[in-house]
């Protein structure tokens, strides 16, 4: 166990002392958690293969789910890895610095745990003053997975980092809650088109736009868990962002939506258990629960992406045995919001009669096998 220092920085113009001070630290090999405009991040030195199996430990993270390292200019993301195809000059000119992870071929300098191994390494450029600034004092690109124990909800508060991590870590900066709430999203540009791997924070319509023929990989619309060989994102098959409580997604139209999320709660609140409602402020005063929550504005995407790991966080100090959640469209940020609901309710899905197909703007040429999802 080792005392982990918490310093409050300003997000804007962070205490240059403070992060040279913790900057150190990542240069010792130590880790360091540091917000980014997603979510919390845990770092350490990406060229250095011990501090990088610190963070696996830390995070009890399995072995074979490479982090993303991050830099603060595209001059050290050339260095990471093999050849820059001319499609992700564009997209780091569009999207960088911002929520886009990108997959290249890996170049000799980086290590293999950095990577697990694998001949690909994700990079990303994020767009926070606080995560470039220790990227640009530590000297070094930082390998950083998001700051929670492995299968947690993704933390966006230094309090959620502390939670999950303290007495782990040597230290987390703290510069208030994050702003887009969700990951980044991680495009694989080894593959033709370019295939999102997870979506996040740069939409599937933004990217359309700039790339003009882009796919989902299966995974990203999975409404179950898929057999191994058809994802290529190591992360998939492990367990992701789940409460403490047992959770039910419900899916379709609102009003169906609203009727069976109610039906589902009287269930199991006959049967004695205490339960959470995942609402949004068009449907929180519908239900009679034990705790009810609202997300936000279902004509405010990204409020709901925002708010989504923080709730889920919260639940586990209402000590529910059961949350249902409300399903919401699943288009631009909906999309990593829906994504990320899915895997916390680990697949329990359930569809309200009615529904309209919440994946309606998908059209089935964007998907690669689609098919075999619906
Ligand atoms: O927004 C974010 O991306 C946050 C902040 C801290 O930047 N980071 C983050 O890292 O979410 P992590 O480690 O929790 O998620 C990394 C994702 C995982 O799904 C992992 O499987 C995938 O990126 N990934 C990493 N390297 C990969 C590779 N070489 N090929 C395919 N997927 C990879
Ligand atoms: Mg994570």
């Amino acid at each position: 166990m080792k005392k982990t220092m918490v310093l409050k920085v300003n997000s804007q113009k962070p205490d240059r002392n403070k992060i040279r001070l913790v900057a150190g630290f990542i240069r010792n090999g130590g880790l360091v958690a540091f917000p980014t405009e997603t979510v919390y991040g845990l770092g350490a030195d990406a060229l250095n293969g011990a501090a990088v199996l610190r963070l696996f430990e830390a995070k009890k993270r399995p072995l074979d789910n490479p982090p993303i390292v991050h830099v603060s200019d595209a001059e050290t993301a050339y260095r990471l890895v093999r050849e820059v195809p001319k499609i992700a000059e564009k997209l780091m000119a569009e999207f960088w610095p911002g929520p886009l992870t990108l997959i290249f071929e890996r170049s000799k300098i980086v290590p293999d745990v950095t990577v697990a191994g694998l001949d690909t390494v994700a990079v990303r450029m994020p767009r926070h003053n606080v995560a470039l600034t220790l990227i640009r004092e530590s000297g070094c690109p930082i390998s950083a997975p998001s700051a929670n124990l492995a299968g947690k909800p993704s933390p966006t508060t230094a309090q959620h980092v502390l939670e999950d991590l303290d007495g782990r870590i040597d230290a987390v900066l703290d510069a208030g809650p994050t702003n887009i709430g969700v990951e980044s999203t991680v495009l694989d540009l080894t593959v033709s088109p370019p295939q999102v791997l997870r979506p996040g924070g740069t939409s599937y319509e933004a990217l359309r736009k700039v790339l003009g023929k882009v796919e989902l990989n299966p995974i990203v619309v999975a409404d179950r868990t898929l057999p191994l060989e058809r994802t290529r994102s190591p992360g998939v098959k492990h367990k992701h962002y789940a409460p403490d409580a047992e959770m039910f997604l419900v899916e379709g139209e609102v009003e169906a939506v609203v009727s069976k999320v109610g039906e589902l709660v009287r269930f199991y609140r006959k049967k004695g258990r205490r339960v959470g409602v995942l609402a949004t402020d068009e449907t929180i005063d519908r239900y009679q629960a034990d705790v009810v929550k609202s997300l936000g504005s279902r004509s405010d995407l990204a409020s709901i992406a925002r708010h989504l790991f923080g709730l889920l966080r919260e639940f586990n100090a209402d000590e529910v045995d059961v949350i249902v959640a409300e399903g919401v469209p699943a288009e631009e940020l909906g999309l990593a919001v829906m994504n990320r609901l899915r895997k916390a309710a680990g697949y329990k899905i359930v569809k309200a009669a009615n529904m309209e197909n919440q994946f309606r703007n998908l059209k089935k040429r964007e998907l690669a096998s689609f098919s075999m999802l619906f």
